[in-house]
């Protein structure tokens, strides 16, 4: 039995060494291993996973094509007109309540001014929408509707017949001014790049005439508003008026009752 083993371990030596070479010579095979190398490349080369990314690029340079750049910027520009259409239209009824409110009459002069101004605005929005064959179509202005209830809520805030009230619609009307100025800003610059030379003159005709009434808004209050009405004093509420008098006359009581028993 252990010569039999002897002999079959001696034949599995003899062999081993032979496979051994065998796989040395595949592994090795310089031919062998360059056609691997070079199919590897061909295969991940040509399928579906370098296709994905030619699609997309595809669609990168169809959206940066002239023509839908500019399909795209029109709609922009064609909303951000509606939204400040809407918005001036909002603006011609809130400014005679504004108007109605204030105090002085230098602002009630510079309100009744910009709802005259406003009204052409929204004419010269029309000729926009005419220039671009569109219907003028007026968006809500979300923005313009949080602005003026915030000039309402001043309106409720302040005393009637007070520079405070005025000192606070100015606030109110100049934020609704800068509110427009970059909308117009904007607009203006969309027309440019669209090429609407006439529709970028009409909107800086417009973006012109905000920025006055802004600079009109700080004249009246910085000439005379803020400064009267940094002289207004915040009214004593009633009850401590009330409170006064009964500690007045309690003072008296005590001071009487003091004197009859010295
Ligand atoms: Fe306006
Ligand atoms: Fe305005």
């Amino acid at each position: 039995m252990a010569k039999a083993t002897g002999k079959k371990a001696a034949v599995k030596k003899a062999a081993a060494p032979k496979k051994a070479a065998a796989k040395k010579a595949a592994a090795v095979s310089p031919k062998k291993a360059a056609a691997k190398k070079a199919a590897t490349p061909k295969k991940v080369a040509a399928p579906k996973k370098v296709a994905a990314p030619k699609k997309v690029a595809a669609k990168k340079v169809a959206a940066s094509t002239p023509a839908d750049q500019k399909s795209l910027l029109q709609k922009l520009f064609v909303d951000g007109l509606k939204d400040i259409y809407g918005a001036e239209k909002q603006l011609t009824k809130a400014l005679p309540r504004l108007m109605k409110a204030a105090t002085s009459d230098q602002l009630k002069q510079t309100f009744e001014e910009h709802r005259a101004v406003t009204e052409q605005q929204v004419g010269r929005a029309e000729q926009v929408f005419q220039l671009l064959g569109i219907k003028a179509t007026a968006k809500k202005c979300e923005a313009m509707d949080g602005l003026t209830r915030e000039a309402d809520n001043i309106v409720a805030e302040t005393q009637k017949g007070t520079m405070s009230r005025d000192a606070g619609l100015i606030l109110a009307a100049q934020k609704i001014e800068h509110y427009e100025i970059a909308s117009y800003g904007g607009l203006a610059q969309l027309a440019s790049t669209l090429g609407l030379e006439e529709a970028k003159n009409l909107l800086g005709q417009t973006l012109q005439e905000e920025k006055d009434t802004d600079e009109r808004l700080t004249q009246v209050a910085v000439s005379s508003i803020n400064i009267e009405s940094e002289k207004e004093q915040s009214p004593v509420p009633v009850m401590e008026e009330e409170n006064k008098d009964e500690n007045k006359q309690e003072e008296n009581q005590n001071g009487q009752e003091e004197n009859k028993e010295n």
